[in-house]
């Protein structure tokens, strides 16, 4: 199959909000997609449609060549898939074997099937441990990891991960990203929602932006970057940390953070130069200097244009 998901045109209205304006994508089957926005983009409300919980005002979904709008084939599209809603909880008053048997049943699975599978993901994810301990007494990041294996007990071949590490300690966070590059690895697709640019930029072959409502920009993220290609800038720190923006003639703008400059640049070798002579006429010490291409977070910068809605 060529392609897991297409969308075409989703509009949904709350009300008399739009909070989603005619989006349209399609990803690819194996490949890593982000949606990336600031909070309230409408990333779950299409993640919602996408997994059938929500219905489009108009449009059309695909997932997996079953057309979602139809019931009978959005439970086919649905047995083959792997959900992590956001903010979803295990039910806490069962253990955490008790939440795996419990998903593995709904996806009709058989007890022995389940019982293999759920020893893997619990040791996969960390908490075979804990495997009969019951989830009030899990960490966040516990809960989250036991989510994640909940959504991959059928082994599907199709993920929708809202914002699956936000909000996570590091090591947890960790954790996840690693499942979610090896499922890739073995073939899987994913489509991911993330406000977090330094999530998208790790594990996204393949990055959609979406700002209230509307899809901005898709492409690769390396491709994406290239949109603020003249967004070049050079850092610096000077020991001690004396500096006067007036010395450069080719700094396009300059931000100041903590014990650094940052300089942006169309010219990052002039800059340099520049900083250099600086640094010797001044007598400073120069404690790092780097030349720093754009980041995911300046062509959203650029593309959102600061403004956090
Ligand atoms: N059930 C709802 N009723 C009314 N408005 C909603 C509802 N769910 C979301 N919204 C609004 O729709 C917009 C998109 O929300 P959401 O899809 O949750 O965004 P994101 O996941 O990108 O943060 C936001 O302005 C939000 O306040
Ligand atoms: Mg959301």
């Amino acid at each position: 199959m060529e392609r897991a998901i297409e969308a075409a045109n989703l509009t949904k209205y709350y009300g008399s909000f739009q909070a989603v304006k005619g989006v349209s994508f399609s990803v690819k089957s194996g490949e890593v997609f982000g949606f990336l926005g600031p909070n309230g983009a409408g990333k779950t409300t299409t993640i919602r449609m996408l997994t059938g919980v929500l219905k489009p005002n108009s449009g059309e979904i695909w997932v997996l060549g079953y057309d979602m709008l139809n019931e009978r084939e959005k439970i086919k599209a649905r047995e083959k898939t792997g959900i992590v809603p956001e903010m979803a909880n295990p039910y806490v008053d069962m253990t955490a074997m008790q939440n795996l048997r419990l998903m593995g049943g709904l996806y009709g699975m058989s007890k022995r099937e389940i019982e293999k599978r759920s020893v893997e993901l619990l040791k996969t994810f960390g908490i075979y441990e804990k495997r009969n301990v019951k989830v009030r007494g899990f960490s966040k990041g516990m809960r989250q990891r036991l989510i994640l294996a909940m959504a991959m007990i059928a082994d599907p071949e199709l993920y929708f991960l809202d914002e699956p590490t936000s909000g996570l300690d590091v090591i947890s966070a960790r954790l996840i990203k690693d499942v979610i590059r090896e499922e890739k690895r073995v073939g899987k697709t994913i489509f991911l929602t993330t406000h977090n640019m330094d999530d998208a930029n790790e594990l996204c072959e393949r990055i959609g932006i979406i700002r209230r409502g509307e899809l901005i920009a898709i492409d690769t993220p390396e491709k994406l970057k290239q949109l603020v290609k003249g967004r070049v800038s050079v850092e610096v720190s000077f020991e001690p940390m004396r500096f006067d923006p007036s010395i450069l003639s080719s700094a396009l703008n300059v931000e100041t953070m903590g014990d650094k400059v940052k300089i942006y640049t169309d010219n990052p070798d002039k800059t340099v130069k520049e900083l250099v002579r600086y640094a010797e006429e001044k007598n400073l010490h120069i404690v790092s200097l780097r030349t720093l291409s754009p980041s995911l977070e300046d062509v959203f910068m650029e593309l959102v244009g600061g403004r956090d809605d």
